[in-house]
């Protein structure tokens, strides 16, 4: 596969090509993901739960960021590799460019952080300062604990309007990527109806741009319930690569996320 970059991914918009997402965090699992044809790779702070057995993802630093991004870089085939800045790292916009560059360094072509309008400014500062972003809204892992749990969001018509203007205030702040966890499939198509910019969703139904997963919880080796959105698509596949292509083409097919996967 050629470098995947912003503008390729623009275009997949355009074209009406949805493209897939999954995350990944060291060279062997990037190399595997990214040569199954996994258009973007997301060096996700999920590692704290899925490597480190952390219960929720607000133990992970941008030292343990860096240097699983810097591992994915050596693997990854052509991908385009988003890292996440982790809790408390971009409480102000300083904070946010100093930590964005420490993982942009580490071989990052993009960063993610969660939250609405609030953050319009950081995104706006980190934009102009070369750093492309991704916003991710609705359900906010980072925030679990004003949220109350990992619950839908947007479910109210209040919230809903609040998170369609928090979509459109970033996208005008300069966002890239708008990623939605765990929003009503209604929601989610709106939101991507009236973006220019792709819009990634997990539990968010079959409209958005494109799809992620977290690679634990595709490959079923996640303990415990699985959450509605997940598929284990180790089922019919004879190994981890034949899933993930197999992920891949569900997710430019269409077939996944299906009606059982989405929040009505
Ligand atoms: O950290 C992560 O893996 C994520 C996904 C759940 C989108 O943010």
């Amino acid at each position: 596969m050629s470098s995947v970059n912003l503008q390729t991914l623009i275009e997949h918009k355009r074209n009406g090509r949805k493209f897939a997402m999954l995350t990944a965090y060291d060279a062997s699992f990037a190399n595997l993901v990214s040569s199954a044809g996994v258009e973007v790779i997301l060096v996700g702070d999920s590692l704290g739960m899925v490597l480190q057995g952390e219960s929720s993802t607000l133990p992970v630093t941008v030292e343990h960021m860096a240097y699983h991004t810097q591992s994915v870089t050596k693997g990854n085939q052509g991908a385009l590799i988003m890292s996440d800045l982790p809790f408390m790292s971009y409480s102000n916009v300083d904070q946010a460019l100093e930590n964005a560059a420490e993982l942009m360094r580490a071989g990052a072509h993009m960063v993610k952080l969660e939250g609405g309008r609030a953050m319009a400014e950081t995104v706006s500062k980190l934009t102009e300062m070369g750093v492309p972003v991704c916003v991710h809204l609705g359900l906010t892992p980072q925030s679990v604990n004003v949220l109350g749990g990992y619950k839908v969001q947007g479910r109210e018509q209040t919230a809903a309007l609040q998170m369609l203007e928090d979509a459109r205030i970033l996208e005008e702040a300069g966002a890239a990527i708008l990623l939605l966890e765990c929003v009503p499939t209604l929601l989610a198509e709106e939101i991507t109806e009236n973006s220019k910019v792709p819009v990634v969703g997990i539990g968010a139904g079959p409209h958005t741009d494109a799809q992620v997963l977290v690679l634990h919880d595709m490959l079923g080796i996640t303990p415990g319930k699985k959450p509605k959105f997940v598929k284990d698509f180790m089922q019919g596949s004879s190994s981890v690569v034949e899933a993930v292509e197999n992920y891949v083409s569900a997710v430019r097919d269409g077939s996944y996320p299906a009606p059982e996967h989405s929040f009505e």
